[in-house]
Parts: structure tokens; C-alpha cells; sequence
């Protein structure tokens, strides 16, 4: 007879299950709310509930139409039981399970508005009726509008320059810079009616932009491309004048090897302390860092905003 412990760490051989128990510890959730978090398809986490269930590690409720599973460890076997927090300990610290948390306050509060929409209050009822008639974006486009007019600024790493076309109605003007041909040609097409854009072919770590021209530097989803971010930032720093503003956005650590092999990753995020570091050693002071708010639909890692002064 195997010892029920190997049994048990049979079933806890796989990363993601233990990142379901994790989860499953502290709440219960339906499948579909489990495939939102981990960003699996409801198979995948069908087949390793199955396996965590037929090993005694979870179980399941009915709720009206719904199904909740859980973990309930004053339930566990002994063997289990003392498992398990050996186990917790160490994929806690991860980087998967740090981005399970993250998004799990989003699955969580996707499930508060769906109570509150039943409960809907005069308040609950507004926020309903404005999505419907106006969608759940239009205020973040209209507080643009409270960008200095006066501004240039450079959308560093442009790419399909996205963000240059969002900007460049507010400012004076936007320097678009991006070292792909391919890239820059999709910028143009989408930028052709801006009277205000200049795009221009270069390297973050050589940008062909004057000393101190930028008032404003943005690099969304670039900096974990950069070979030598500290180099790269060294040259946004130059760019930027004294007073001067510098925007990064950028994944939080992650787990997700395989984009370094898809889409040519050099970097698996940056933590708030790197990225405060990293812009630091740049030249940029009264470095802030914010989380940025996660959709519980996207499949990426949660990302970061950080914002730095010129020195
Ligand atoms: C993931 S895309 C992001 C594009 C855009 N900023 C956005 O948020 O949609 C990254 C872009 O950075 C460019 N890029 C990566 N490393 C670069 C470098 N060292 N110098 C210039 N451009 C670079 C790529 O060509 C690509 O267009």
C-alpha cells in the first residue's frame, strides 16, 4: 500500500493546482470564476478540479444555478493536512499566485456588481443606466482634456502608436518614436489625419530626439523589451527637461517564460521597487507606482503604472 501522503503529493505535483488550492482556501468560486483568475479554459480547470477532488482536496456546493467549489482544510485527511502548509508556503511567494490574487479582487468585485445591479440601489440603478446609454469609458477620454495644452511629449516605443492617437488631441505635440519599420507604418496609416504627430524611426537606447525636447516621456509595454533597461531609461532621461515627466507602464513580475519565446520578452516584469530603482538611477525623482485596476476578461499579467520628476 503507497502512503497516503504520496498519493497527495501526486495530486499537488502540478503548479496550477496548488494555485487553485490557494484560492480555493480562502474562497469558494465557480469554474468560470477559477478560468477568469488562473486565465485557463474551463477544460483545463475542469480536468485538475476533477483530479484535487477525486484526491479529497476539494469539494463542491450547488447554489441555485451555480457550483462552488472550495477547500475546507479541517476536513483534510491527517496526511493532507500537514501537506498542505508546506505547500502554501512555498507557492504563496510566487509569482502565478501573486497574479491569482490580484486578479481575484477583480472576479470578486465583477461578483459585487452583479449583487448590487440586483440590489439596485437609486446609486446602482445610475451606474447601470449610464453604461447602457454612454458604455464605461467616455470619463476617463473626457479628463484628458485636463492635460496641459502646452505639452510635448514623447510616445516612446510607440508601436501601432495607439497611445500617440489618444494623446495628441490634448497636446501641443508628440514625438513617436519606435525602432520597428513594420510597426511604424501601422502608426502611420492610424495617424494620418494628426496634424501634430512626428514620427520618427530609432532605439529607446539612442533616441533621436534632442536633449531636454520632451516635457513628457510615455513607454507602455516597452521598457520588458529593452536589453539594458537602465540604458534606455538613462536615455529618456536626457530627453526629458528638468521638471519633466516620465510615465511607465509595464507587467508586474510574472510567471509566463513562454512570451519571452513568443513575442521576444526580455524581462518577466518589474517589481515596484525595481521600477522605482531603475527610474531613480535615471535621473527621475518622487517616483509613484500604481496598480492599475485588472479586467477580469484580459489574460496578460496585471500591470503597473509609474510616474517620475526629472530631476
Ligand atoms: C508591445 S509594443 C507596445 C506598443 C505601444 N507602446 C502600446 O502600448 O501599444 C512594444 C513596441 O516597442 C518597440 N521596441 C521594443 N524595443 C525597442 C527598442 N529598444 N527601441 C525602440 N523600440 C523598441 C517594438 O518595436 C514595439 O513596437
Amino acid at each position: 500500500m503507497v502512503a497516503p501522503i504520496l498519493d497527495h503529493m501526486t495530486a499537488l505535483s502540478d503548479p496550477t493546482r496548488c494555485r487553485m488550492l490557494l484560492l480555493l482556501e480562502k474562497h469558494e468560486l465557480t469554474v468560470s470564476e477559477l478560468c477568469s483568475v488562473l486565465q485557463m479554459p474551463q477544460s483545463t480547470v475542469s480536468r485538475h478540479l476533477k483530479t484535487l477532488a477525486d484526491d479529497g482536496w476539494v469539494t463542491s456546493r450547488r447554489d441555485g444555478t451555480s457550483r462552488f467549489y472550495s477547500m475546507q482544510v479541517e476536513d483534510l485527511d491527517a496526511a493532507a493536512a500537514r501537506l498542505w502548509p508546506l505547500i502554501s508556503e512555498q507557492v504563496t511567494s510566487t509569482r502565478g499566485a501573486e497574479q491569482d490574487e490580484r486578479r481575484l479582487r477583480g472576479v470578486l468585485s465583477r461578483r459585487r456588481a452583479k449583487s448590487q445591479e440586483f440590489f439596485a440601489s437609486a446609486a446602482g440603478g445610475w451606474d447601470r443606466l449610464r453604461g447602457e446609454l454612454f458604455g464605461d469609458e467616455f470619463f476617463l477620454w473626457a479628463v484628458l482634456g485636463l492635460i496641459d495644452p502646452a505639452l510635448v511629449v514623447g510616445d516612446l516605443g510607440c508601436g501601432t502608436g495607439q497611445l500617440t492617437e489618444v494623446v495628441a488631441p490634448h497636446v501641443r505635440r508628440v514625438i513617436s518614436v519606435d525602432g520597428s519599420d513594420d510597426m511604424l507604418d501601422a502608426a502611420r496609416q492610424r495617424l494620418s489625419g494628426a496634424t501634430n504627430v512626428d514620427i520618427r524611426q530609432g532605439e529607446l537606447e539612442g533616441l533621436p530626439i534632442e536633449s531636454g525636447e520632451l516635457d513628457v516621456a510615455m513607454l507602455s509595454l516597452v521598457l520588458h523589451y529593452s536589453p539594458e533597461p537602465p540604458r534606455a531609461l538613462a536615455e529618456v532621461g536626457r530627453v526629458v527637461r528638468t521638471g519633466g515627466r516620465v510615465l511607465v507602464v509595464d507587467m508586474l513580475p510574472h510567471d509566463r517564460e513562454e512570451y519571452q519565446q513568443q513575442m521576444g520578452h526580455v524581462w518577466l516584469g518589474f517589481s515596484e521597487s525595481q521600477i522605482t530603482r531603475l527610474l531613480a538611477g535615471a535621473g527621475f525623482e518622487n517616483v509613484r507606482v500604481r496598480m492599475l485596476p485588472v479586467d477580469p476578461d484580459a489574460k496578460g499579467p496585471a500591470l503597473f503604472a509609474a510616474i517620475g520628476v526629472k530631476q
